[in-house]
Parts: C-alpha cells; structure tokens; sequence
C-alpha cells in the first residue's frame, strides 16, 4: 500500500493540463467514486491495525495534495482563459448611457404635475380628427379662415379627414363624452400648414385646460391660471389679462406673465414691454355647450390652451423652434439636469 501511494504521489507532481476537460479526466481517475486513490481508501480495511493510523495519515495527505492540485490547474486554466479572450470576464459591466428626456415632455410634464394637484385629470384624443370635433362643436363659422387648406393639413383631399390643429378638439369630445364637473387637462400633438423656420413648424404641442361645472366663472380662471404661472415661473410671476376673441370662448382673453427673463423691467426678449405672452383662455361659449349636449342654462366653464414650445422657450430659453425635432443629443442632453 505504501508503495502505491508513492507512486501515486509521483503521479501528482506530473498533473497537467491544456484544457478543462483534460482536468475532468484527472479528477475521474483518481478521486471520483471508481479512482484510484478512493479505491486505496476501500483497501484500507485490510491494512493491519498496527499500521491504520500510519496509512491513515498517507492516505489522507495523498488525497488532499491530489485535489489540491487539481484546484490550482483550474484556478490557472480559468485565469488564461480570460486573458486569451482579451477580456475580463469578472470585471464589472459598463454604466449603460443613461439618454434623457425630451424638453418638451420636462415641460409637458410638469405643467400636467402643476394642474393634477387642484384636481385636473388627463384626457387624450387623436391626432387625425373629423370636422365637426376641430371646427364645428367649437363654434367656427363655416368659412372660417382656420377651416382653410392653407392652416389644416387634409388627408387625402377629404374635407372631413385632418389633423387637429389644436388640442380643443379634445374638449368637444371629452364634453360629449362626460357629465359635468368635468375638469380635464388635454396635452397632445397640433398641426398646421407652416413653412418651417426658427419660430414656426409644421407641428407642435398644446396643453388644453376645460373646467365646466355649475357657477363657475372667469374669477375661477383667472384664480387657476395666476397658481399656474407661479408654480411654472415662480412665486414673483405677474399675469394679466388681454381681451381677445376665440369663437369657442366669450369672453376670451389672451394672458401674459411679468417677463421671467428681466423681471418685468423690459428686454429684448419681452420686446421691452416686460410682458411675454403664454396662452389663450375664456369662458366656454354657450354654443359650445350646447352642440356637445351640455345645458348651458344649468352649467358654465372655462378653457384655456396653451403652447408646450412657448412654455419650454420661456424656461429654457431655446432660439429655434427646429431644435426639438432634430433629434440632436448633443442638445437634449442638456436638459439632463433639469428633471
Ligand atoms: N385653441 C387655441 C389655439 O390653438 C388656444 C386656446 C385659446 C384654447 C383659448 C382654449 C382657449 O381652450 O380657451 O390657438
């Protein structure tokens, strides 16, 4: 028996090998269930007593050497292996590029946040609408110039086919849809027949807002739309309100706020008049109520809309409307602090 240990021992000392299977093949011969040194362990019963303990010992110190040799083959092998492939396995991956979020939506969003917190929930509507929810319920007369090839994209040279030129289409639906108190918040995409340049596209974004319930009035709006400013612009932000004509409104108006770049003092920016234009507002025509089935005897409200591009130019003072539909994350990505 001690013979064979030696040269067992022997055999050890020569372990070698190129690949891991050629490892598996040495462990299997000696130290599986059928190996050569586990076989010593089951002759061992017919060791002598008086030579048990010596045996014993060899046995055990063969057997450890054997495994600790295969051990450190393999730790050796999977450590070349690595570096052969030129890469380091173990090593922790790359941080993946984190993109960011469009100015627009930073925009869109945190008018939806300023809204959500007095109660305004979101509507939705499509893009490609009918006549009757852009123009009609709203209240333009049928030759009315917005209804014109010129401003609306038609589809297919149908009449009736188009693209929303603004997201009041979605107050017809939602009023058609719902009982009052309704209290709705309308972002989306609008189209118009622009030539493309620095101030104008061809599409861009509204936030619409519709408030109907029983004695609303413009006190009402004019109350959400200064908590409005404030919150978008700051606590010092002014707003006043400019008489204007909408046909879906009446009274309408037009709202500036203190212009957030000088204070109010006058820049180029506000023209020097301090004042920077932000949206259109008013209160619901009757007519409007009425071609959506809403009785304008029991109940009133007001609409305002605004556009996310202007809002967004107020904040971050981008130059070129063009900017937003490039795509260029050379300039996206410097809005990554800002959300
Ligand atoms: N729809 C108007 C536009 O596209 C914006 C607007 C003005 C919406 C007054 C309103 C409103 O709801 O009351 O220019």
């Amino acid at each position: 028996m001690q013979d064979k240990i030696k040269s067992l021992s022997a055999e050890i000392d020569q372990f070698k090998a190129a690949k891991l299977d050629e490892l598996e093949a040495l462990r299997i011969k000696y130290l599986s269930k059928k190996g050569e040194i586990t076989a010593l362990f089951t002759d061992f019963r017919h060791v002598p007593n008086e030579q048990k303990r010596e045996i014993g010992q060899l046995l055990n110190v063969l057997r450890d050497k054997a495994q600790d040799k295969i051990n450190e083959l393999k730790d050796a092998l999977e450590s070349k292996q690595v570096s052969v492939a030129g890469v380091d396995l173990t090593r922790t991956p790359d941080l993946i590029p984190l993109g960011t979020r469009h100015p627009l939506s930073i925009v869109k969003n945190e008018i939806i946040d300023i809204f959500s917190r007095i109660g305004f929930t979101i509507e939705e509507g499509p893009e490609v609408e009918d006549d009757w929810h852009v123009f009609e319920a709203l209240n333009f007369a049928p030759e009315h110039p917005a209804r014109d090839m010129q401003d609306t994209f038609f589809i297919e040279q149908n009449p009736d086919v188009l693209l929303r030129t603004h997201t009041s289409s979605v107050q017809s639906r939602v009023m058609k849809a719902q009982k009052p108190p309704i209290r709705v918040l309308c972002p989306g995409r609008v189209y118009r027949n622009e030539a493309i340049s620095y101030r104008a596209h061809c599409f861009f974004h509204q936030v619409e807002g519709l408030y109907i319930d029983k004695d609303v009035s413009f006190v009402d709006l004019k109350q959400v739309l200064l908590y409005f400013a404030k919150e978008m612009f700051g606590e010092h932000t002014e707003i006043r309100l400019r008489p204007s004509y909408f046909p879906f409104t009446e009274p309408s108006a037009e709202m500036d706020i203190s212009c957030n770049l000088c204070g109010g003092k006058g820049c180029p920016f506000c023209k020097h008049t301090g004042w920077v234009e932000i949206l259109g507002c008013g209160m619901v025509d009757p007519n409007v109520l009425k071609a959506c089935g809403i009785d304008s005897n029991e109940y009133t409200g007001y609409a305002f809309g605004m556009g996310v591009e202007r809002i967004t130019n107020l904040k971050f003072q981008v130059k070129d409307l063009r900017l937003f539909s490039e795509n260029d994350v050379r300039f996206l990505q410097q809005f990554q602090a800002a959300y």
